[in-house]
């Protein structure tokens, strides 16, 4: 595996590639990896010849009350898990390759940022689309692979693409992988290193509670009453608070009242002592 730390080395390497005919795939991550991630990464390997990995700790995605110098950053250790997953180019630009000095330009996508995560992280999803946006143009993969956890990213990212008529990758290219668990239930996240053995054991209570609602829904619960259940039970088993748990058109993210024809999502974001973490489950379209 190759790690390369400037634009120029990158496209020279992909060049070649490219002139190959092989198919690129990119993964795109901030670092600090676990089994979600290297789950991308397989993926990827099995549906393309080469795969790109990146990690960029992007500042334009981190609020002024985000702490963006505590994010853990493991380079080495990191390299050493995606070499031995087979990743051919790891991407790992530094701010200033990717934020020259000049750099100005926004890439917004409004509506499907605006509510859940966006609501409570204000330019969260500006910083994500501006950074995936020049990762796409500067690799510019056949496919990209992301994981449904953070699903509005996902749908933030297909919107853009779709948008902007991208083609490397097309919006169809755009690959969201299902979210890789702990053994009760847990989305994986590095954020839940910072949990308490305590609150590792409470945070099960979250999926248990999202997966209650969803069978309450199927079974005619309006989605007003199983919401609130599900808040009342993520509470009882120690969460501090609830910052949305809403049922939503996968696609717009829009609020539903109940599943409709379309592909439906419920999604939820929750705090455990200072921990904030969030998860989301498809809903089976109404029959
Ligand atoms: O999901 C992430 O790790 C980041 O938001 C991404 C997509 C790599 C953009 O910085």
């Amino acid at each position: 595996m190759q790690t390369v730390k400037s634009l120029g080395v990158l496209r020279t390497t992909l060049g070649q590639w490219r002139k190959d005919g092989a198919r690129i795939a990119l993964v795109p991550t901030m670092g600090a990896l676990h089994e979600g991630h290297l789950t991308l990464v397989r993926r990827a390997r099995a549906e393309a010849d080469h795969v790109v990995a990146s990690i960029f700790v992007n500042p334009k995605q981190f609020g002024p009350n985000e702490d963006l110098d505590a994010y853990p950053r493991q380079l080495a250790a990191d390299a050493a898990m995606l070499e031995a997953e087979g990743v051919g180019v790891l991407w790992a630009p530094t701010v200033e390759e990717m934020y020259p000095s000049g750099f100005v330009t926004n890439v917004g996508v409004s509506g499907v940022s605006d509510g859940l995560c966006g609501a409570a992280r204000p330019g969260h999803f500006d910083g994500v689309a501006t950074v995936v946006l020049k990762l796409f143009n500067q690799v510019q993969p056949d496919l990209a692979f992301f994981g449904e956890k953070d699903f509005q990213q996902l749908a933030v990212i297909r919107t853009m693409a779709r948008d902007l008529d991208l083609t490397a990758p097309h919006a169809d290219n755009i690959i969201g992988v299902p979210t890789v668990r702990e053994a009760d239930g847990l989305a994986m996240s590095s954020r839940n290193r910072y949990l308490t053995s305590e609150q590792r054991t409470a945070a099960a209570a979250l999926p248990r509670a999202m997966k209650t609602a969803i069978a309450a829904i199927k079974a005619g619960a309006p989605g007003a009453e199983a919401l609130a259940q599900l808040q009342a039970e993520i509470i009882a088993a120690g969460f501090s608070s609830v910052d949305y748990a809403v049922l939503a058109d996968a696609t717009t993210l829009a609020p539903l009242a109940a599943p409709g024809k379309a592909p439906a999502r419920l999604l939820v974001a929750a705090r455990i002592g200072s921990t904030r973490l969030i998860d989301n489950m498809p809903v089976a379209p109404a029959p």
